[in-house]
């Protein structure tokens, strides 16, 4: 019996709406998929935008009101790509439909965006909701994260997770809406890139107790579009310091989001070490995998190893792609869609998944803490 068609729609046809369509093309890659997607409907309020998708055959509705696709009944799924002030709004409207929704980051503006995201679902709980967060699925970070749920590091010494880009390094960059506290949030950077960064650590359980933050806006002015400059006013570079536990044991937990950190494009870094065990992968060299052993060494004594591991190109779901060739972004968007349509199936089993709506609302009480922590100097609960 072939899978059941989900029709998809998306909100917000924008770099991140063109990305998400183009992987979903790549369907056919999973090997027996419960489900088979197709993006019919796409909504942007820039006319122009929405052309890019007559490359796409099965889109048949192109739209300028997402009014239109939340009365449409064939529509299952609506991705929504939008600015984050728009986020409340949208995500709200589109869970009242009844519909699924997988919403991008950060979920809302702020935490108070979130909860109101968060009432909505539990007055309709029939909507499947879950939010992006595609760094995960490489197959490195999967290894990774297997690798500490295996109990391999033994007592937890620290981890880190860090999401750092270098885009903002010229200063002559037009500002844009994620550069502007009204349109990307208090947050900043967090805002943007905080979701990559606590997915994992969530997910495993490493809640923080308490955070101690340092924000930097580096860049205070940007040239406006008249060439003028205007306030940059965001957050920058954001390192967060917390503690969490494992298995019981508090750790030091970094969480690192930068807009500049030079040299670095997109780069998505994980680490754990351990009294018996390590285990690090960075997007920056995406095939290595790192593992920490003590071992007798042939002819020698006992050492510290640190052992590589080419990590293949299978991750969440399989694919027909040969084990042995590489991964990458686009990958895991597939992924990402093929976790997120799998659980709403009831087929994910105990793989990884996207990230659920109170882990999502969870990151802004964590960049909320943060934010009061920078303030006050100090370490802030939680
Ligand atoms: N997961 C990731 O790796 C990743 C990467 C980049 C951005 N994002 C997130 O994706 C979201 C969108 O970011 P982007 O980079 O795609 O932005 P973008 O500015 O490239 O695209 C947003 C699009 O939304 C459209 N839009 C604005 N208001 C709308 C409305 N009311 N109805 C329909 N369309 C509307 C705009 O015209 C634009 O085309 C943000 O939440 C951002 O944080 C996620």
């Amino acid at each position: 019996m072939s899978a059941p068609t989900v029709n998809i729609a998306i909100i917000g046809g924008g770099l991140m709406g063109r990305e998400v369509a183009a992987a979903i093309q790549r369907w056919p890659a999973l090997i027996d998929h419960p489900v088979r997607p197709r993006l019919t409907a796409v909504c942007d309020i820039n006319p122009d935008a929405l052309d890019w998708f007559d490359e796409i055959d099965s889109v048949v509705t192109k739209t300028t009101d997402y009014a239109d696709l939340l009365a449409d009944d064939s529509i299952d799924v609506i991705y929504v790509a939008v600015r984050h002030d728009l986020h409340e709004r949208i995500y709200t409207d589109v869970i009242r439909s009844g519909k699924s929704l997988l919403a991008e980051k950060p979920f809302g503006i702020d935490a108070d965006a979130a909860q109101a995201v968060l009432a909505a679902l539990a007055e309709h709980p029939e909507a499947f909701v879950r939010c992006s967060s595609e760094m995960p699925f490489f197959p490195g970070a999967q290894l990774a994260i297997d690798y500490v749920r295996s109990g391999a590091l033994g007592t937890i010494i620290e981890a880190r997770n860090s999401f750092l880009h270098s885009s903002d390094l010229d200063v002559n960059k037009p500002i844009n809406w994620k550069r502007q506290t009204q349109f990307c949030g208090e947050a900043g950077v967090m805002n943007d890139l905080g979701m990559h960064t606590w997915h994992v650590p969530l997910r495993l359980g490493w809640v923080p107790e308490s955070v101690f933050s340092v924000l930097q806006n580096i860049v205070e002015e940007r040239p406006g579009p008249d060439g003028l400059a205007v306030p940059c006013d965001t957050w920058d570079n954001a390192v967060i310091h917390s503690w969490a536990r494992h298995d019981g044991v508090r750790f030091p937990l970094t969480t690192e989001t930068k807009r500049i950190d030079p040299g670095q494009k997109n780069t998505w870094e994980f680490e754990a070490i351990g009294l018996d065990g390590g285990v690090r992968f960075s997007t920056k060299n995406p095939k290595l995998v790192e593992v920490f052993t003590v071992q007798n060494i042939p002819g020698g004594g006992r050492e510290q190893v640190w052992q590589q591991i080419d990590a293949g190109s299978q991750s969440v779901w399989p694919t027909v792609t040969g084990p042995n060739f590489e991964s990458g972004f686009s990958d895991t968007i597939l992924q990402m869609w093929a976790a997120f349509l799998a659980e709403r199936h009831g087929s994910l089993g105990d793989r990884f998944g996207t990230v659920r709506p109170e882990e999502a609302a969870r990151t802004h009480e964590i960049f909320r803490a943060a934010i009061r922590s920078h303030e006050e100097g100090r370490a802030v609960g939680l």
